[in-house]
């Protein structure tokens, strides 16, 4: 296992790249909202950083249409391809991948964009700010760049539930050992000014909340994606990560507790034209 700080985190299971489409079809309205309130058209040319499994992709390419086309880049060829296979039988817009690392990359096949866009990426990067810097240089003058990001203050299980205090170890403990930042989110604002972007245009800030029955497999999912870092780095161990197994079946079977999900914060800049 490489050390934390060059790895992706949250790993590359199968058991993972399912919680990754889950989680995009919880912030699907959200980014729906957020890409809403920016002047996008039909025949536009749109890049997503870290694309994953696509999905926003397939809301761009949505938006774009058979005239416009969405570019993905991430660094794991084999979620983006699978995407990209999908997306071209299913979606009418002209799909491209590029295998990369955003970190190293100099160019990308098909810019300036009309919008450059990323979800919760740039929390897996060593340095967000020049990844900002890079996006912005990929956006046409009078293109967008918009970010979302997560800020884990908001996650909260109500009533105290006996397993918050193992999942916020292994979350706060593996993201600080990563050097990864998981407050991110409110210091979009901050990013885009240090990366030379200026103050956002706009932000869109949105949370989930629902029952355990609905939220808590993703709180089993999030803690089993970072389980194998935090047993190889001392953060948790075998005993606690069993308990805290045994602490989310008990409340799945209770229907007594309330997830308040990590706040999703969505911050836009138009490139002036
Ligand atoms: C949490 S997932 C989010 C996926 C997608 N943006 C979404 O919201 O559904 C983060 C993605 O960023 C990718 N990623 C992480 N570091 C990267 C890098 N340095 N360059 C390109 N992609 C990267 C990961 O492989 C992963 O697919």
């Amino acid at each position: 296992m490489n050390p934390p700080g060059n790895e992706y985190i949250m790993g590359r299971t199968s058991q993972e790249y399912q919680r990754l489409r889950s989680q995009a079809r919880v912030w699907e309205p959200v980014t729906r909202r957020l890409l809403g309130r920016l002047e996008l058209r039909a025949g536009m040319s749109c890049l997503d950083v870290g694309c994953g499994p696509g999905e926003v992709m397939r809301v761009l390419g949505e938006i774009a249409g058979p005239t416009g086309r969405v570019a993905g880049l991430d660094v794991d060829g084999n979620l983006g391809r699978e995407a990209l296979g999908v997306l071209q039988a299913t979606t009418p817009c002209r799909f491209t991948f590029t295998d990369g690392n955003v970190e190293t990359l100099e160019e990308i096949p098909g810019a300036p964009f009309d919008v450059t866009y990323a979800r919760i990426t740039l929390v897996h990067v060593r340095d967000p700010i020049a990844v900002l810097r890079k996006m912005y240089a990929w956006t046409k003058p009078g293109g967008y760049i918009v970010v979302q990001e997560y800020d884990n203050c908001s996650l909260t299980v109500y009533p105290e539930w006996p397993g918050m205090v193992e999942l916020e170890k292994v979350l706060g403990g593996v993201y600080a050992k990563a050097g990864r930042d998981q407050f991110l989110g409110r210091k979009l604002p901050t990013c885009f000014d240090e990366a030379g972007i200026g103050p956002p245009d706009g932000s869109e800030v949105a949370s989930e909340l629902g029952p355990f029955s609905q939220y808590g497999p993703m709180c089993k999912a999030v803690y089993s994606s970072l389980l194998p870092i935090a047993l190889k780095t001392g953060i948790t161990s075998g005993a606690d990560s069993e308990a805290y197994f045994r602490e989310v079946e008990k409340a799945l079977s209770e229907s007594k507790y309330t997830v308040l999900f990590p706040l999703l914060v969505g911050v836009w800049k138009r490139k002036p034209a």
